[in-house]
């Protein structure tokens, strides 16, 4: 296959961008490539390159790209403006839906991104519990507070259970505040829960922790112990809601929490995200009901943003048709089988973890992993590699996850099969020569 070609104004772009952004770029995807526009399954570049897509800008385009039906509501709600900071029918209908939907949502209050209605949601279960503690578990993802950035991604693991914060500019007396437990160790999160019981203000925890699976048993057995001590356990539903199931991973792995935070998904490709819960807790958003000293103020410009509830209200009415999760299982299945031929055929050491609907390859030699520092010593230069080949070849993936759409299809998927093969190969070469 081709190579991608950068033409002259890509190139112009891509200047311009190391000029007027810190690191070249929005501290997103690698900056080398500017996307110029989306369409079902695909993304193309300024310079006219077309990739199957699995980046899906992070994962709210489940639908694809640019879906028709997305359009024309996010459109007619244009045409009767764009944001009110007041209620309006869109975010009423959209938190209907997801009370429907989701088995912990009683009530809901919407903010813009992931990172904020997870903050939201840490203070909420203190302004409930009147504790300050948070446990959170090693390499979870909670968006980019002082608090979610505590022990994400350290590169010197023995810490644990002190936090350590995974960027500058964090105040000491975070740390103080986390409590930081192995993914999938039920006793080890128990024996810490049991012991930090008096201080803690909740437990919260990605259901699928990245691209790692909880192990049976794992998530029922958490949800028993912060049950039995009066503790909120948090699911951090903003990649596994509406995705994993229509009642995201609570429906899946059959276990109910009892806050859960939303995004991606629900904007349907617009800023907006939730906090959801048990009306119990939800109750510290209205002063009439908890007074002021357990009041929890919030306010947000743009929370609930009618465009994002209509775009949002769109999407989840595509999804809610009858075979929509069976085809993005399908999907799924079938780019992770090619995946899977792909690099063992190239003799890559490598293991596919995940779930149908969002997985990816981890470059190891280990035969499974099932937490933060099982991945720790994945070979990433193979990965940066790989995914580099596989966008040259055609797949725009980042070193993250590939996330699936109900919108690829079949040419979609034979073009990534072909795509993985030429780069497992490519990528199996160069390690060879060098
Ligand atoms: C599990 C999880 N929580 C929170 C966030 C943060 O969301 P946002 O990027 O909208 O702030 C993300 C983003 O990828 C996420 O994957």
């Amino acid at each position: 296959m081709q190579d991608r070609r950068m033409g002259a104004e890509e190139q112009e772009l891509a200047d311009m961008a190391r000029r007027v952004l810190p690191a070249g770029g929005f501290g997103n995807m690698a900056v080398e490539t500017v996307i110029h526009r989306g369409l079902g399954g695909r993304v193309w570049d300024v310079s006219g390159n077309e990739y199957v897509d699995y980046l899906l800008g992070s994962g709210p385009m489940l639908v694809g790209h640019a879906h028709p039906e997305v359009n024309a509501a996010v459109v007619e709600q244009v045409a009767q403006g764009s944001t009110f900071f007041a209620n309006s029918e869109p975010g009423i209908r959209l938190a209907a839906e997801i009370v429907d939907a989701v088995p912990c949502a009683e009530q809901v209050r919407f903010a813009s991104s992931g990172t904020e209605a997870d903050a939201y949601a840490m203070r909420l279960a203190r302004a409930f519990r009147r504790r300050s503690k948070i446990l959170k578990f090693e390499g979870g993802y909670h968006g980019m507070s002082d608090y979610g950035l505590m022990s994400l991604w350290p590169s010197d693991a023995a810490n644990a259970p002190i936090a350590q914060p995974d960027s500058a500019g964090i105040p000491d007396s975070v740390r103080d505040e986390m409590l930081i437990a192995p993914f999938n160790d039920l006793a080890a999160a128990q024996a810490l829960i049991h012991a930090h019981r008096e201080e803690l203000a909740g437990v919260i925890i990605e259901p699928m922790q990245r691209l790692i699976p909880p192990v049976p048993g794992f998530l029922q057995g958490l949800r028993a112990i912060t049950a039995e001590y009066g503790i909120p356990l948090i699911f951090d539903e903003v990649v596994t809601g509406f995705r994993l199931a229509y009642g995201g991973a609570q429906e899946y792995y059959g276990v109910t929490p009892d806050i859960c935070t939303l995004g991606k998904i629900i904007g349907g490709g617009f800023p907006l995200s939730a906090v959801a819960g048990r009306a119990e807790i939800m109750a510290h958003f209205d002063r009439t009901k908890v007074g002021a000293a357990g009041f929890m103020p919030q306010i947000g410009t743009l929370s609930g943003n009618p465009v994002a509830a209509a775009a949002g209200l769109a999407t989840l009415r595509i999804l809610k048709r009858p075979g929509a999760y069976e085809r993005i299982f399908a999907n799924g299945r079938a780019v992770w089988a090619a995946l899977e031929r792909s690099l063992k055929e190239a003799g890559l050491p490598a293991l596919i973890l995940g779930e149908p609907v969002m997985f990816d390859a981890v470059f190891t030699h280990r035969a499974s992993i099932t937490d933060y520092r099982g991945g720790l010593d994945m070979d990433r230069d193979l990965t940066r590699r790989f995914n580099e080949r596989a966008r040259a070849n055609g797949v725009f993936k980042s070193d993250g996850k590939i996330y699936i759409s109900l919108a690829h299809d079949g040419r979609d998927l034979a073009d990534t099969a072909a795509a993985f093969a030429a780069a497992a190969r490519e990528t199996a070469e160069a390690a060879a020569l060098t």
